[in-house]
Protein backbone atom coordinates (compact mmCIF):
# COMPACT_ATOMS: atom_id res chain seq x y z
CA UNK A 1 0.00 0.00 0.00
CA UNK A 2 1.34 3.46 -1.02
CA UNK A 3 1.12 5.27 1.86
CA UNK A 4 0.23 9.63 1.23
CA UNK A 5 4.01 10.29 2.59
CA UNK A 6 5.65 8.22 -0.57
CA UNK A 7 3.18 10.40 -3.12
CA UNK A 8 4.16 13.49 -1.56
CA UNK A 9 8.10 12.70 -1.30
CA UNK A 10 8.19 12.29 -5.07
CA UNK A 11 5.99 15.55 -5.64
CA UNK A 12 8.56 17.18 -3.80
CA UNK A 13 11.28 15.89 -5.78
CA UNK A 14 9.64 16.95 -8.83
CA UNK A 15 8.83 20.50 -7.54
CA UNK A 16 12.01 21.09 -6.73
CA UNK A 17 13.53 20.31 -9.76
CA UNK A 18 10.66 22.26 -11.99
CA UNK A 19 11.03 25.30 -8.93
CA UNK A 20 8.49 28.15 -9.26
CA UNK A 21 6.48 26.52 -11.75
CA UNK A 22 2.99 25.19 -11.33
CA UNK A 23 1.77 22.76 -13.60
CA UNK A 24 -2.08 22.62 -13.93
CA UNK A 25 -2.78 20.34 -17.26
CA UNK A 26 -1.40 17.23 -16.57
CA UNK A 27 -1.12 14.80 -20.28
CA UNK A 28 -0.59 11.44 -20.50
CA UNK A 29 0.79 10.40 -23.57
CA UNK A 30 0.29 6.66 -25.08
CA UNK A 31 2.01 4.36 -27.28
CA UNK A 32 3.69 6.59 -30.25
CA UNK A 33 2.50 9.82 -29.21
CA UNK A 34 5.20 10.96 -27.17
CA UNK A 35 6.28 13.43 -29.79
CA UNK A 36 3.80 16.20 -28.49
CA UNK A 37 6.11 16.73 -26.16
CA UNK A 38 8.29 18.31 -28.85
CA UNK A 39 5.78 20.98 -28.66
CA UNK A 40 6.13 21.90 -25.24
CA UNK A 41 8.41 24.69 -25.12
CA UNK A 42 10.88 25.75 -22.20
CA UNK A 43 10.79 22.54 -21.34
CA UNK A 44 12.74 21.04 -17.90
CA UNK A 45 12.53 16.72 -18.21
CA UNK A 46 12.64 14.86 -15.14
CA UNK A 47 13.53 10.72 -15.59
CA UNK A 48 11.12 8.55 -13.87
CA UNK A 49 14.36 6.46 -12.68
CA UNK A 50 15.12 9.58 -10.73
CA UNK A 51 11.95 9.80 -8.86
CA UNK A 52 11.79 8.58 -5.34
CA UNK A 53 9.70 5.54 -4.93
CA UNK A 54 8.54 5.44 -9.13
CA UNK A 55 8.55 2.75 -11.24
CA UNK A 56 10.60 2.31 -14.54
CA UNK A 57 8.07 2.40 -17.92
CA UNK A 58 9.36 -0.76 -19.96
CA UNK A 59 6.53 -0.22 -22.41
CA UNK A 60 7.37 -0.30 -26.12
CA UNK A 61 7.08 3.32 -27.63
CA UNK A 62 7.33 4.95 -23.84
CA UNK A 63 10.26 7.07 -23.01
CA UNK A 64 9.99 7.19 -19.25
CA UNK A 65 10.04 10.83 -18.52
CA UNK A 66 8.25 13.68 -17.20
CA UNK A 67 8.38 17.01 -19.27
CA UNK A 68 7.34 20.01 -17.65
CA UNK A 69 6.51 23.54 -19.60
CA UNK A 70 4.66 25.74 -21.63
CA UNK A 71 1.68 24.17 -23.99
CA UNK A 72 -0.95 26.13 -25.42
CA UNK A 73 0.31 29.49 -23.13
CA UNK A 74 -0.14 26.85 -19.40
CA UNK A 75 1.74 25.18 -17.67
CA UNK A 76 1.55 21.36 -18.41
CA UNK A 77 3.30 18.26 -16.66
CA UNK A 78 3.46 15.43 -20.26
CA UNK A 79 3.89 11.93 -19.28
CA UNK A 80 6.20 10.59 -21.78
CA UNK A 81 5.32 6.91 -21.19
CA UNK A 82 2.79 5.43 -18.90
CA UNK A 83 2.73 2.51 -16.57
CA UNK A 84 0.33 -0.71 -17.72
CA UNK A 85 -0.85 -3.25 -15.69
CA UNK A 86 0.68 -5.84 -18.01
CA UNK A 87 4.08 -4.79 -17.05
CA UNK A 88 3.87 -6.43 -13.47
CA UNK A 89 3.02 -3.30 -11.67
CA UNK A 90 0.13 -2.89 -8.79
CA UNK A 91 -2.24 -0.81 -10.21
CA UNK A 92 -1.34 1.76 -7.21
CA UNK A 93 1.68 1.69 -8.65
CA UNK A 94 0.20 2.24 -12.17
CA UNK A 95 -1.27 5.20 -11.15
CA UNK A 96 0.75 6.88 -8.79
CA UNK A 97 2.04 9.49 -11.27
CA UNK A 98 -1.66 10.91 -11.59
CA UNK A 99 -1.84 11.09 -7.55
CA UNK A 100 2.09 12.99 -7.96
CA UNK A 101 0.71 15.44 -10.42
CA UNK A 102 -2.49 16.67 -8.44
CA UNK A 103 -0.30 16.95 -5.49
CA UNK A 104 2.15 19.42 -8.15
CA UNK A 105 -1.30 21.09 -9.03
CA UNK A 106 -2.87 19.48 -12.08
CA UNK A 107 -6.29 20.16 -11.87
CA UNK A 108 -7.01 19.25 -15.32
CA UNK A 109 -5.57 15.63 -17.40
CA UNK A 110 -5.58 14.76 -20.89
CA UNK A 111 -5.37 11.02 -21.49
CA UNK A 112 -4.36 9.32 -24.80
CA UNK A 113 -3.91 5.82 -25.66
CA UNK A 114 -3.69 4.14 -28.78
CA UNK A 115 -6.36 1.24 -29.36
CA UNK A 116 -7.90 -1.10 -31.57
CA UNK A 117 -11.12 -0.05 -33.52
CA UNK A 118 -14.37 -2.67 -32.74
CA UNK A 119 -16.86 0.06 -34.06
CA UNK A 120 -16.91 -1.12 -37.81
CA UNK A 121 -17.11 2.71 -39.06
CA UNK A 122 -13.41 3.38 -37.20
CA UNK A 123 -10.20 3.40 -40.08
CA UNK A 124 -6.57 3.22 -38.97
CA UNK A 125 -5.57 6.66 -37.97
CA UNK A 126 -8.81 8.41 -36.47
CA UNK A 127 -8.95 10.24 -33.56
CA UNK A 128 -11.41 9.32 -31.37
CA UNK A 129 -12.60 11.28 -28.26
CA UNK A 130 -13.86 9.45 -25.12
CA UNK A 131 -16.97 10.07 -23.94
CA UNK A 132 -17.09 6.92 -21.13
CA UNK A 133 -15.63 3.76 -20.55
CA UNK A 134 -15.82 -0.35 -19.25
CA UNK A 135 -13.59 -1.99 -17.54
CA UNK A 136 -12.09 -5.31 -17.44
CA UNK A 137 -9.37 -4.16 -15.44
CA UNK A 138 -8.57 -3.99 -11.34
CA UNK A 139 -9.83 -1.31 -9.69
CA UNK A 140 -6.77 1.16 -8.63
CA UNK A 141 -8.52 2.04 -5.72
CA UNK A 142 -9.14 -1.12 -4.01
CA UNK A 143 -7.51 -0.82 -0.63
CA UNK A 144 -7.67 1.68 2.16
CA UNK A 145 -9.03 4.99 1.27
CA UNK A 146 -6.79 8.13 1.32
CA UNK A 147 -8.95 10.75 1.98
CA UNK A 148 -6.66 13.49 1.38
CA UNK A 149 -7.47 12.53 -2.95
CA UNK A 150 -11.45 11.64 -2.38
CA UNK A 151 -13.98 9.37 -1.26
CA UNK A 152 -14.29 6.01 -0.49
CA UNK A 153 -17.03 5.67 -3.25
CA UNK A 154 -16.38 8.47 -5.60
CA UNK A 155 -19.06 8.92 -8.75
CA UNK A 156 -17.79 8.09 -12.17
CA UNK A 157 -21.20 9.46 -13.90
CA UNK A 158 -19.47 11.93 -15.90
CA UNK A 159 -15.81 10.93 -16.33
CA UNK A 160 -15.05 12.46 -19.51
CA UNK A 161 -15.90 16.08 -19.07
CA UNK A 162 -18.55 17.58 -21.94
CA UNK A 163 -17.50 20.45 -22.08
CA UNK A 164 -13.60 20.18 -22.87
CA UNK A 165 -15.38 17.20 -25.54
CA UNK A 166 -17.71 20.29 -27.27
CA UNK A 167 -14.84 22.43 -28.08
CA UNK A 168 -12.30 19.64 -29.37
CA UNK A 169 -15.13 19.07 -31.90
CA UNK A 170 -14.92 22.62 -32.45
CA UNK A 171 -11.38 22.89 -32.64
CA UNK A 172 -11.05 19.62 -35.30
CA UNK A 173 -13.53 21.32 -37.02
CA UNK A 174 -11.48 24.94 -37.55
CA UNK A 175 -8.85 22.82 -38.90
CA UNK A 176 -10.53 20.22 -40.99
CA UNK A 177 -9.89 17.22 -38.76
CA UNK A 178 -12.20 14.50 -38.39
CA UNK A 179 -12.79 13.63 -34.58
CA UNK A 180 -15.08 10.89 -33.57
CA UNK A 181 -16.48 9.70 -30.26
CA UNK A 182 -16.66 6.56 -28.60
CA UNK A 183 -16.62 4.20 -25.16
CA UNK A 184 -13.28 2.53 -24.13
CA UNK A 185 -12.95 -0.69 -23.42
CA UNK A 186 -10.07 -1.58 -20.64
CA UNK A 187 -8.64 -5.06 -20.62
CA UNK A 188 -5.21 -6.18 -18.84
CA UNK A 189 -3.33 -7.22 -21.85
CA UNK A 190 -0.97 -8.17 -23.02
CA UNK A 191 -1.95 -10.21 -25.04
CA UNK A 192 -4.60 -8.66 -27.91
CA UNK A 193 -7.88 -10.13 -28.31
CA UNK A 194 -9.23 -12.56 -29.67
CA UNK A 195 -11.79 -12.09 -32.48
CA UNK A 196 -14.36 -13.74 -30.68
CA UNK A 197 -13.19 -11.28 -27.22
CA UNK A 198 -13.43 -7.96 -30.06
CA UNK A 199 -17.56 -9.23 -30.77
CA UNK A 200 -18.16 -9.71 -27.27
CA UNK A 201 -16.90 -6.14 -26.45
CA UNK A 202 -18.36 -4.81 -28.96
CA UNK A 203 -21.42 -6.24 -28.01
CA UNK A 204 -20.76 -4.90 -24.49
CA UNK A 205 -21.25 -1.59 -25.39
CA UNK A 206 -17.48 -0.92 -26.76
CA UNK A 207 -16.16 1.48 -29.30
CA UNK A 208 -12.63 1.04 -28.23
CA UNK A 209 -10.13 -1.35 -26.79
CA UNK A 210 -7.10 -0.72 -25.20
CA UNK A 211 -4.82 -1.75 -22.35
CA UNK A 212 -4.44 1.51 -20.09
CA UNK A 213 -6.07 4.52 -19.69
CA UNK A 214 -9.07 3.58 -16.83
CA UNK A 215 -7.43 3.13 -13.83
CA UNK A 216 -5.37 6.68 -14.48
CA UNK A 217 -8.82 8.16 -15.56
CA UNK A 218 -10.64 6.55 -12.23
CA UNK A 219 -7.82 7.93 -10.27
CA UNK A 220 -7.80 11.22 -11.37
CA UNK A 221 -11.52 11.18 -10.80
CA UNK A 222 -11.31 10.22 -7.28
CA UNK A 223 -9.30 13.75 -6.65
CA UNK A 224 -11.97 15.59 -9.19
CA UNK A 225 -10.04 15.84 -11.76
CA UNK A 226 -11.57 17.34 -15.35
CA UNK A 227 -10.86 14.61 -17.78
CA UNK A 228 -10.46 14.73 -21.51
CA UNK A 229 -9.53 11.53 -23.04
CA UNK A 230 -8.22 10.69 -27.24
CA UNK A 231 -7.59 7.35 -28.29
CA UNK A 232 -5.98 7.02 -31.64
CA UNK A 233 -7.04 3.62 -33.35
CA UNK A 234 -4.05 1.96 -34.67
CA UNK A 235 -5.73 -0.97 -36.27
CA UNK A 236 -9.27 -2.05 -36.92
CA UNK A 237 -10.80 -5.30 -35.11
CA UNK A 238 -14.09 -4.74 -36.05
CA UNK A 239 -15.65 -7.62 -38.84
CA UNK A 240 -13.51 -11.05 -40.34
CA UNK A 241 -9.61 -10.67 -40.25
CA UNK A 242 -7.93 -12.04 -43.42
CA UNK A 243 -6.29 -15.47 -43.14
CA UNK A 244 -2.51 -14.41 -42.39
CA UNK A 245 -3.84 -11.07 -40.52
CA UNK A 246 -1.75 -10.81 -37.18
CA UNK A 247 -2.04 -8.00 -34.48
CA UNK A 248 2.29 -6.33 -33.86
CA UNK A 249 2.98 -3.55 -31.82
CA UNK A 250 5.02 -1.95 -33.85
CA UNK A 251 2.22 -1.52 -36.09
CA UNK A 252 0.41 -0.34 -33.37
CA UNK A 253 3.09 2.64 -32.25
CA UNK A 254 3.52 3.67 -35.85
CA UNK A 255 -0.07 4.21 -36.82
CA UNK A 256 0.05 6.50 -33.67
CA UNK A 257 3.03 8.14 -34.82
CA UNK A 258 1.12 9.05 -37.36
CA UNK A 259 -2.23 10.55 -36.09
CA UNK A 260 0.39 12.29 -33.16
CA UNK A 261 0.43 15.85 -34.92
CA UNK A 262 -3.31 15.96 -35.54
CA UNK A 263 -3.94 14.76 -31.60
CA UNK A 264 -1.15 17.77 -30.24
CA UNK A 265 -3.10 20.43 -32.27
CA UNK A 266 -6.27 19.81 -30.45
CA UNK A 267 -4.90 19.00 -27.14
CA UNK A 268 -2.52 22.33 -27.39
CA UNK A 269 -5.77 24.54 -28.49
CA UNK A 270 -7.72 22.73 -25.92
CA UNK A 271 -5.55 24.07 -23.36
CA UNK A 272 -5.28 27.40 -24.77
CA UNK A 273 -9.35 27.61 -24.18
CA UNK A 274 -9.33 26.76 -20.12
N1 LIG B 1 -6.27 -4.32 -28.29
C1 LIG B 1 -5.78 -3.88 -27.13
N2 LIG B 1 -4.96 -2.84 -27.03
C2 LIG B 1 -4.63 -2.20 -28.16
C3 LIG B 1 -5.10 -2.62 -29.41
C4 LIG B 1 -5.98 -3.74 -29.48
O1 LIG B 1 -6.45 -4.18 -30.54
N3 LIG B 1 -4.58 -1.77 -30.33
C5 LIG B 1 -3.82 -0.87 -29.66
N4 LIG B 1 -3.85 -1.13 -28.34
Amino acid sequence: MIEYNTYKAAADYVAALISGRTPEVGIVLGSGLGSLADSIEDKICIRYSDIPGFPVSTAVGHKGQFVCGNLGGKCVLAMQGRFHYYEGYPMEVVTMSIRVMYLLGVRTLFVSNAAGGINPDFKVGDLVIITDHISLQPNPLIGKNLDEFGPRFPDMTHNYDKQLRKKAHEIAAEHGITLKEGVYFGDTGPSYETPAEYKFYRLAGGDLVGMSTIPEVIVARHCSMRVFGMSVVTNEAAGDFAEDYENDAMDVVNAADAAAKRMTTIFKELIETL
